[in-house]
């Protein structure tokens, strides 16, 4: 494809916690003959598999002789290789050589087995632990005021940032959601204050009251938190006091390409249909798709290689954010959680969670 310079470095997001399947998608690989799940993670192949009642993410390539263990049979001691039966366990250490029973496997006979965990209903993996992150906040999920529904992942031919970005663009509305989300005669957009805490980029959006959009429509004051770098939840505030919350994180698959995990939740109307609610974001997404997948490059360019203006604030200092931690991360995992520690707050809000003042200055 031959772009000048990477902008982002994508090696920094091997230190965070990325959803890669959801739990049903591994118990239906391994309801159909114990097979474990394969996937792709920043570009690194990944066999899935739960194994003795832990969730294991072992490097998808057998240290003997290099077939994917992804087509190997899950069991309950570990993960068995197709080709010559070798057993994995989900530390990676191998087992069993079938073909040398008496053989005492020394330690360094392994697989990388990188961390993985549920959460959410869904599989997180860490490539890199050598950094203390988290998995992101799901703030409606296990939430009794809220019934939340699991949207089906979606692939994209686009970075994760780039569709993180997407998510949080308050310009788009009004042209690509002309009468779903937006109104094409006020194109105006106000210019949210944004704040960095706690690993989180947090901005309200007022949208104006005079759009005509359908009831199922989420579009409602929303306070945004995204948890850098690529997880997002809304949460929408009607006049009657109900709440909605649209959760999304994109996983970054491989270069130019990102697979979203998402729910939609709601206070209102918790024993009613959850169609509509899913039909409703999949027009929402269908309108998406024919500009994101039309953006070339799929990758975020440097700066100079597009013109952003005042009403683009919230990709600006995501940017900014995601372009500085990729440099920490060319330093060292101490820079980066530095970078990542860093607080700026613009806006006059105050939160539960604000770290005490001697941190909150701005780094980086
Ligand atoms: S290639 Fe896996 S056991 Fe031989
Ligand atoms: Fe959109």
């Amino acid at each position: 494809m031959g772009t000048s310079t990477t902008f982002l470095n994508e090696r920094a997001w091997r230190y965070f916690w990325h959803p890669v399947c959801t739990v049903a998608e591994l118990r239906a690989a391994a309801a159909d003959g114990n097979r474990p799940l394969a996937v792709t993670l920043l570009g690194e192949r990944l066999a899935v598999a739960e194994i003795g009642g832990r969730v294991a993410a072992l490097k998808d390539r057998c240290i003997h002789r290099s077939t994917k263990l992804s087509v190997g049979r899950v069991e309950a001691g570990g993960l068995r290789c197709a080709y010559h039966g070798w057993l994995y366990g989900a530390d990676g250490r191998c087992r069993e050589i079938p073909s040398m029973p008496e053989h005492s496997i020394p330690d360094d006979c392994r697989v990388a087995a990188h961390d993985a965990a549920i959460e959410y209903d869904l599989v997180w993996v860490r490539l890199d632990s050598s950094l203390d992150t988290r998995i992101p906040g799901c703030p409606a999920f296990g939430d009794a005021a809220f019934r939340c529904v699991a949207g089906e992942p979606y692939t994209w031919p686009t970075s994760a940032a780039r569709r993180l970005e997407n998510f949080v663009d308050l310009a788009h509305f009004p042209f690509v959601h002309d009468g779903t989300l937006g109104d094409r005669r006020q194109p105006l957009v106000p210019i949210a204050k944004v704040d960095r805490l706690n690993r989180e980029l947090r901005f309200r959006f007022v949208p104006s009251p005079e759009m005509q959009l359908p009831g199922v429509a989420l579009m409602a004051p929303t306070d945004y938190r995204l948890w850098v770098p690529f997880t997002v939840n809304l949460e929408f505030f009607f006049p009657d006091g109900e709440r909605s919350q649209l959760w999304m994180s994109a996983s970054p698959v491989e270069s130019g390409v990102c697979r979203s995990f998402w729910f939609t939740c709601r206070t209102a109307d918790r024993d009613g249909p959850d169609q509509p609610h899913l039909d409703f974001q999949a027009l929402v997404l269908s309108e998406d798709l024919p500009v994101i997948e039309a953006q070339e490059p799929p990758e975020i360019p440097a700066p100079a290689e597009e013109y952003s203006v005042r009403t683009d604030k919230v990709s600006i200092a995501y940017r900014r954010w995601l372009k500085e931690l990729s440099k920490a991360a060319d330093e060292d995992a101490d820079a980066l959680a530095r970078c990542l520690d860093s607080v700026r707050i613009e806006s006059d809000r105050t939160f539960d969670d604000m770290p005490p003042a001697a941190s909150a200055s701005a780094a980086g």
